[in-house]
């Protein structure tokens, strides 16, 4: 048996490689970019600073509006404006988030004329207590969830949402 290459499949395997080297560079650019997003690290345990001093806060909820820059979906960066509800329980701070557990509206303290003490959702008449519990025999099914809370330089910094913790 020969082991020769002729000339036909020299110049065809030739061709082949320098043909698959062409293609593996113009399809690895595009790759990359395709799955960019997902080779991004996620920044989770990642604070937001807030105007909010810790020190001004009460056992009162107060609401507080952050803005989380440069958010990446997917391949776009923009600024995301959020809230919160903070107080302090003690030494200890508290940051709800106003997410109704029903079906997402926007939860607010003593919302409602009827319901002092509590977050009210006006969407379908929602109740929680000051612990983010919702009240059962209305429509949330779950309590609202909590922010990582730290404290950087006196004012409020806030993380990503947790499952409450208080309930
Ligand atoms: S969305 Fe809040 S009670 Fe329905």
């Amino acid at each position: 048996m020969s082991s020769k290459v002729s000339r036909r499949q020299f110049l065809s395997y030739t061709l082949m490689g320098v043909g698959g080297f062409m293609a593996s560079a113009m399809l690895m650019p595009m790759v990359r970019f395709a799955v960019d997003p997902v080779l991004q690290p996620k920044g989770e345990g990642e604070f937001i600073p807030t105007p909010q001093k810790a020190d001004d806060l009460t056992e009162t909820p107060v609401r507080v509006d952050f803005t989380i820059k440069d958010r990446k979906d997917a391949w776009y960066k923009s600024d995301v404006s959020n809230t919160a509800w903070v107080y302090k329980e003690g030494d200890t701070i508290i940051a709800l988030s106003p997410v109704c557990k029903h079906l997402g509206c926007t939860v607010n303290w003593e919302g409602d004329e009827k319901h002092k003490n509590e977050f009210f959702c006006p969407c379908h008449n929602g109740r929680y207590e000051k612990n983010g519990k919702n009240i059962p025999g209305t429509p949330p099914l779950g309590p609202l969830d909590e922010f990582m809370v730290e404290v950087v330089d006196g004012y409020v910094n806030l993380g990503k949402t947790v499952p409450n913790t208080l309930v």
